[in-house]
């Protein structure tokens, strides 16, 4: 599994209507949510597989939320310290699975709902990523 999987080298002055700015935002929340949520995973999963997975993921998200954050021109983004996640792999799985489950939901609607066609691509491109994370929690959880 690639942990690039978007390319980032594309333009970043991006022109954010109302509706692409709240979703954006609300994007950017998503991918830290996730990031920090995955970095627990993956220090508290005792199954080496679970480690390993959780800490690409992890690192996939933190790539997300710092796309967001040049869209939204931040100079930083918080992540907070989080450490809800379980101590067990499989419900660290299910939470995995209904997190892909939410955002790759969420995505989809602002793709559709985007006025730029840039914000447009990334979702787009952001929806098949977490698409592929929900398929490796779908291939644990069998
Ligand atoms: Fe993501
Ligand atoms: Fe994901």
């Amino acid at each position: 599994m690639e942990s690039t999987e978007y390319d980032d080298s594309g333009a970043w002055d991006v022109e954010l209507n109302e509706k692409d700015k709240t979703n954006v935002e609300k994007a950017l929340e998503v991918e830290v949510s996730n990031n920090i949520f995955y970095k627990c995973a993956s220090t508290k999963t005792p199954e080496l597989d679970g480690q390993k997975i959780f800490k690409i993921l992890a690192k996939v998200e933190g790539e997300h939320a710092s796309v967001w954050k040049k869209i939204l021109k931040l100079d930083k983004v918080d992540f907070p310290k989080y450490d809800k996640c379980a101590a067990e792999y499989k419900p660290n799985l299910e939470e995995s699975h209904s997190r892909e489950d939410r955002a790759i939901k969420f995505y989809s609607q602002a793709a559709v709902d985007a006025e730029s066609a840039r914000v447009k691509e990334i979702f787009e491109a952001f929806v098949e990523v977490e698409t592929d994370h929900l398929h490796l929690s779908e291939a644990r959880l069998k």
